[in-house]
């Protein structure tokens, strides 16, 4: 059986649904798990789909994922703009990493304008709601495809 896929969200994301429906909408985050579940099992592909609200954590679910998981997708929400810990644990274990927000943090304040996850991301989707998640299931099956 193939190693499924890590999709890793941050603090504050439980609350979806709740939290600022004008910026992030009404889809809840167990919602949005049934989307990538879904998407990825359409592809043959397995999803271990967590939340944290502390950065151990998911600094920890991260490193785990260099011996269990096939790559990662992230939604790190407010330690996108604040992690260089998160940033090492993903650069530590060489997995294909997606990063994804349901807003675009680009152009809202400029605090967000910052990710240090970008810069080990093979690509970054933001901005497209919970849809976001099934394109970053589609962009990571693609991925590992092209690595073979
Ligand atoms: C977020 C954007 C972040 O700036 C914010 O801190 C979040 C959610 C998003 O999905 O749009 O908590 O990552």
């Amino acid at each position: 059986m193939a190693k499924p896929i890590l999709i890793v969200n941050g603090p504050n994301l439980n609350l979806l649904g709740a939290r600022e429906p004008e910026i992030y909408g009404h889809t809840t985050l167990a919602d949005i798990q049934s989307l990538c579940e879904s998407a990825a099992s359409e592809l043959g592909m397995g999803v271990d789909f967590r939340q944290s609200n502390h950065e151990g954590e998911l600094i920890d679910w991260v490193q785990e994922a260099r011996l269990y998981h096939a790559g990662i997708i992230i939604n790190a929400a407010g330690y996108t703009h604040t992690s260089v810990a998160l940033l090492d644990a993903l650069r530590a274990v060489a997995l294909p990493v997606i990063e994804v927000h349901l807003s675009d943090p680009k152009i809202r304040e400029p605090f967000r304008h910052l990710s240090y996850i970008e810069s080990v991301a093979a690509e970054t989707i933001s901005g497209k709601g919970a849809a976001g998640y099934v394109e970053a299931v589609g962009a990571m099956a693609r991925l590992l495809a092209a690595r073979g």
